[in-house]
């Protein structure tokens, strides 16, 4: 357990000292939950919502992309089933004053002062809590100057109602026939009772959903075809296979529209927990908006003559959960020649920096050849120049930071135009003419598999 949480605790130090992901706000406390993505954590997340968004969008010929606002018409939500389900239940110790998720009370420790350390559930034995009452996730806000009940608007907390209220929209313009599929990548808010665990569970958070239009009666082929896919990308990404498993929603777990739902989880420290949901939505949604919005919501298909409301499958991912999966499952610490180190074996496609450029010494012309090299590879990827202190702490700062290969412009170079290349994972180093350097490293990055 000590292990465990160590190494939670080193992860959020090296972040911030690398500059992945800060505390928000920190000069003034910081706020509870949330979080800023410093240099590096935003090229991790953009990485990876780019690398969702090719395989989910610019691959495929049946999905279409979409960017629809976060706040919606207040009806949205009451047609979706938020204004009246979207709760959890809640508990207050009547002692200690901590709050707590009525359902999420085994396991979770008390933080207040005074009875910090103590299990939750020992307050709960003792007879402190109060009544479990419900509390609405969505945070609220007004438009415009006066707050009134009037004109009271939600900040969304999911992305995909922004797709069912546009399904006709994107249809016709992309001339699209069903089966087809919407995908948007965008910020989602939720009143948390219990954040924490660092970003994996956040009040304001980014999803990556993907919408999949489909006849009845072909839904439960769709969403078998889904769930294959969507652990397969995680594999793509660099996670662990055995670090993933599929977790299917018993009929107590099941949201109010889903027919079917199946978690992809991830063995995190604190155990495994859901990075993904994929449900089987059925008729829910497009009924209800055509029920509560008055408009004709079903699909006439022109080839069959047939006329129905679209059954949806839907792949919800988290972004910042699938950032903080990638950095736990890369982060590891060997020793090297002696000397420890802390490396993180971040896919290269997902990696911030993909090489660090590096002169052996600063002099007899080493840093003006590494600076040529780094400004000719910069053109295609980012790289990192550094000539700071011995080469062994540059490599190292470097392992730290995921970036997968390091280029050395050494004595040699000066005589035969060839540099080192060392490998982050398996510390090989190759010597390589610095005008094949390019082509050298792109296949490297295009072939990389994480070594056992
Ligand atoms: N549209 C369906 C939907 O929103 P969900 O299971 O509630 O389904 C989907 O959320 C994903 O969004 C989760 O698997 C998780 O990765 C991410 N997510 C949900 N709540 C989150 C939170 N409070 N903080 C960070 N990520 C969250």
């Amino acid at each position: 357990m000590a292990a465990i949480e160590k190494l939670m605790d080193k992860l959020v130090s090296l972040c911030k000292r690398r500059g992945f992901i800060f505390p928000s706000s920190e000069i003034y406390g910081g706020l509870n939950s949330c979080y800023d993505y410093g240099p590096l954590g935003v090229e991790l997340k953009r990485n990876i919502k780019d690398y969702w968004w090719k395989a989910m969008v610019q691959t495929r010929d049946d999905i279409e992309g979409l960017d629809a606002s976060i706040l919606m018409h207040p009806r949205v939500w009451e047609a979706s089933g938020h204004v009246a389900n979207f709760t959890d239940p809640m508990v207050d110790c009547k002692e200690c004053k901590a709050r707590f998720r009525a359902d999420q009370i085994e396991g979770a420790m008390c933080g207040s002062p005074g009875y910090k350390g103590r299990k939750a559930s020992k307050c709960g034995d003792e007879g402190k809590f109060t009544e479990a009452r419900l509390f609405n996730l969505m945070f609220k806000t007004h438009m415009g100057p006066v707050e009134e009940a009037a004109n009271a608007v939600y900040m969304r907390p999911e992305t995909a109602q922004g797709i069912y209220v546009n399904v006709y929209n994107v249809m016709q313009a992309s001339r699209q026939r069903i089966p087809f599929g919407i995908a948007q990548i965008g910020k989602a808010f939720r009143n948390e009772i219990t954040p924490g665990n660092f970003t994996f569970r956040t009040r304001e958070f980014e999803q990556m959903e993907m919408q999949f239009f489909v006849k009845p009666g072909s839904d439960m082929e769709w969403f078998e075809y889904w769930k294959a896919q969507r652990i397969a990308w995680y594999d793509g990404l660099g996670v662990r296979k055995n670090k993933l498993q599929f977790h299917q929603h018993g009929p107590t777990e099941l949201a109010h529209y889903a027919a079917a739902a199946f978690d992809i989880e991830y063995e995190f420290p604190f155990g495994w927990k859901e990075l993904e949901g994929i449900h089987n939505r059925t008729d829910f949604d497009l009924k209800r908006h055509a029920e509560y919005s008055g408009k004709d919501l079903s699909y006439f298909d022109d080839a069959t003559r047939e006329k129905y409301v679209p059954y949806i499958v839907e792949t919800s991912a988290g972004c910042d959960r699938t950032v903080l999966t990638t950095l736990i499952d890369a982060y590891d610490e060997d020793v090297i020649e002696g000397e420890a180190r802390t490396v993180l074996h971040l896919a290269p496609v997902i990696a911030p920096i993909k090489a660090g450029v590096f002169p052996l010494v600063k002099k007899e012309g080493m840093p003006e050849v590494a600076k040529k090299i780094y400004q000719d590879l910069k053109k295609h990827f980012p790289v990192f120049y550094d000539d700071g202190g011995a080469i062994g702490r540059r490599y190292r700062r470097m392992d730290e930071a995921g970036t997968p290969y390091g280029i050395t412009v050494d004595g040699q170079t000066l005589q035969d135009q060839t540099v080192t290349v060392r490998e982050r994972d398996s510390l090989v180093q190759t010597r390589v003419a610095s005008d094949k350097l390019l082509p050298f490293i792109q296949e490297k990055m295009a072939a990389y598999k994480r070594m056992e």
